[in-house]
């Protein structure tokens, strides 16, 4: 057992967490037991959606990735938000975090979870019953799961990130995939998101970082399309849906769950990504992240804090160890 276990203690169901670093990353992988699961399968009569009318994000589900579509700007759908009981359930303290880990298989119809992660079980099923209501096709998909739960200190981000989308198809992605879709929901800073048109006409792929034009499009109108949902709303958006992390004002503890839907192409293999035992499956795990592309930025104008990642300074040069992230200006003077 190693120094942080002893300190941190072992969620019931998790075995050991192994350790891993690349590239300046850090990476802790719970290692479950696979006794006693929770077994979860869909009940799309019971779906429930607070918000569905000329929703794109819907008309979208299981269509070819088309970055011409991010020209019309779409909101996340609500799926109501989380009553107090599920909330108290949901945020219980000692999560164990996760990082796309599948609980869903293609052409298998049960989302299993080892019961370490029995917490999110009622989140998952609210979600599963939507997504086999508004996916005909989840036959095809694997989900995976992301839980995050630590303290945020005021200033920061929980996630640090650029503006961004979930699923983004790079040019490793020929012929294009179907679309990602992602559910999502936070106990406290929901995530700001950007209904607003983006243009990339002119980008390319294998040459720009999008992230970084999705980051000064937003900055060009000083996020005034900025949307949030409300604290604990579930809601579900997919791969055009630009968003980013909020940031806390004061020590906060938040919780947050992502449920991916990718299709069966789409496995998601990056060393870092948690091991469901429940399935049988060897992936060979790589090492796989953005700044490996060498992409660079579209626009060489405008704040530098908008083309550089969160650990580098506006000069691009890595920042120190624990020095705090560069964040986008995205209101700028
Ligand atoms: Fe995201």
């Amino acid at each position: 057992m190693d120094e942080a276990t002893s300190i941190e203690g072992l969620r019931e169901g998790v075995l050991r967490v192994e350790r891993l670093s690349y590239r300046g990353k850090h990476y802790r992988l719970p290692i479950f037991d696979p006794a006693d699961p929770v077994v979860l399968r869909a009940r799309p009569g019971r779906a429930s959606l607070a918000s569905s009318a000329d929703s794109l994000v819907l008309r979208d589900v299981h269509s070819l990735w088309d970055p011409a579509r991010f020209r019309e700007p779409r909101r996340p759908v609500s799926l109501g938000v989380l009553d107090a009981a599920e909330l108290a359930v949901f945020t219980t303290s000692g999560a164990v975090r996760v990082l796309d880990l599948p609980i869903k298989m293609p052409d298998c119809d049960e989302y299993r979870l080892p019961r370490a992660l029995a917490q999110f079980a009622g989140v998952v099923q609210r979600i599963v019953d939507v997504e086999h209501a508004v996916n005909p096709q989840h036959g095809d998909y694997h989900a995976y799961l992301t839980i995050d739960q630590r303290p945020v200190t005021p200033g920061t981000l929980h996630r640090e990130a650029p503006c961004h989308v979930d699923g983004f198809q790079g040019a490793r992605w020929h012929p294009r995939c179907r679309l990602n879709h992602s559910y999502t929901v936070s106990d406290v800073l929901p995530t700001a998101y950007y209904p607003q048109p983006f243009d990339f006409a002119g980008l390319d792929e294998r040459v720009h970082d999008f992230f970084w034009e999705m980051n000064a499009q937003v900055a060009d109108t000083a996020e005034a399309h900025r949307w949030q949902p409300r604290p604990a709303e579930l809601t579900m958006m997919d791969a055009y849906c630009v968003h980013r992390g909020v940031e806390a004002d004061a020590p906060t503890e938040r919780t947050w769950l992502r449920l991916s839907f990718e299709e069966r192409r789409r496995v998601f293999d990056r060393l870092g990504n948690a091991h469901n035992p429940l399935f049988d499956y060897a992936w060979e795990m790589v090492e796989r992240d953005i700044e490996q592309l060498g992409l660079v930025a579209y626009r060489k104008d405008g704040d530098p804090s908008l083309r550089v990642f969160p650990w580098q300074g506006v000069d691009g040069r890595p920042l120190p160890a624990g020095a705090p992230k560069t964040r986008p200006v995205l209101r700028p003077r």
